[in-house]
């Protein structure tokens, strides 16, 4: 091959971080919530590639030589996340825990799922792992995934949050919200219908209808009140003439500092903002609590169909399902999907609060139709 590819390969072949592409779309690194700043290679990684290089194919041949210096019994393991904020200390956790060693490579999940196709039977990866619930059906959709039999996850993992026949679990819970300045509004709405409110007009941001956050939260809407009422809500926002960014800490900021005073944000990223910043100004509203929850997304698992090993794939998911469920959820402040984990203190701050569990499963079937509500209302 040629040498960008050679010295990929030998990157892929290191237990390490690599970001995939620019992680626009992506979880955690939404356009500028941490770029390209999380690329923490082991020291011994000197051919980091560089981003252009990650958007092509991994070599079909590369299996892994890793192993020659990695001989314990438990073999290596590929993943491909696309949750990936904090995700390294949580693997080599894993590592020290069942001595399987785990290298991986991060990028946005419809990326990661174009990848998988396109390496087919020949793909190194055995684990894919998503930031949105809509993308993982999809995934299974394509038949990418392999159905498990695992006692163990069908325990810990609620009915809601993993898919019916199995081929996909989730690990945690995101949920989206309405967020509001703490020094500016005094009576924030209450439901996602209320910040189509015209007393909202020119105070809202909103992420792009292009990325899966967005998608997801309209299909949720479509699940709740049908896609007639889902329009007009999602057109409600569009005529509030809303600020849209690309980067959910770059919307909190813009509440904080005035750019609007309301905005719909998932909440771990304001556990992330405390931590740097006790008194920042910026307030959850847990929507929808007299009716169905405020809506939840998911950060999932699944072994994958051409997985090479899939025996060590299925113990990291049952592992992160459970011993390492808490330090998962903690790495990225989002609510455990096992309900008899407590979350992250800075979390639990953030009170009770009633959750749309019950669409999660729904959400990749009403992806296309929530694309089409999107463009119908002019939502850019
Ligand atoms: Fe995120």
């Amino acid at each position: 091959m040629n040498q960008k590819h050679t010295r990929q390969l030998l990157g892929s072949l290191l237990v390490g971080t690599f970001v995939l592409g620019a992680c626009g779309s992506g979880d955690d690194t939404g356009s500028s919530d941490t770029g390209a700043a999380d690329i923490t290679s082991t020291p011994d990684v000197t051919s980091t590639p560089d981003a252009a290089d990650t958007t092509d194919p991994i070599a079909t041949t590369a299996t892994p030589e890793a192993g020659s210096d990695s001989t314990d019994a438990g073999g290596t393991i590929t993943v491909y996340t696309g949750r990936h904020y904090g995700i390294e200390p949580v693997f080599e956790q894993f590592t020290a825990d069942t001595g399987i060693e785990v290298r991986f490579t991060t990028g946005n999940d419809p990326e990661l799922r174009e990848r998988l196709i396109a390496e087919g039977v020949n793909t190194p990866a055995d684990v894919v792992m998503t930031a949105d619930a809509a993308n993982i059906e999809l995934s299974a959709d394509a038949g990418i995934l392999a159905s498990v039999d695992s006692d163990i996850l069908t325990e810990t993992i609620p009915e809601d949050l993993r898919s019916e026949n199995n081929d996909w679990f989730s690990l945690s819970q995101r949920a989206r919200v309405i967020i509001s300045s703490t020094e500016r509004v005094e009576n924030p709405p209450t439901t996602y219908a209320g910040v189509g409110d015209p007393e909202w007009q020119g105070k809202l941001c909103l992420r792009p209808s292009t990325h899966p956050y967005t998608q997801s939260l309209v299909a949720s809407l479509i699940i709740a009140e049908g896609e007639a009422r889902a329009t007009e809500i999602v057109q409600s926002w569009v005529d509030n003439d809303p600020l849209y960014i690309n980067s959910d800490t770059d919307i909190y900021n813009a509440v904080a500092e005035g750019e609007c005073d309301i905005a719909i944000a998932n909440t771990y990223y304001l556990g992330r903002l405390l931590t740097e910043n006790p008194d920042f100004p910026v307030e959850i509203v847990w929507p929808e609590q007299d009716g169905r929850g405020a809506h939840i997304n998911v950060s999932t698992a699944a072994v994958t169909a051409n997985a090479p090993n899939p025996e060590g794939a299925l113990a990291l998911i049952e592992w992160l399902a459970t011993d390492g469920q808490q330090q998962f959820a903690d790495a990225n402040f989002e609510y455990p999907a096992d309900p008899n984990v407590e979350p992250n203190e800075i979390v639990v701050g953030f009170g009770e609060f009633s959750a749309d569990l019950a669409a999660v499963r729904q959400l990749g079937a009403n992806q296309p139709a929530a694309v089409g509500v999107l463009s119908a209302t002019g939502y850019e």
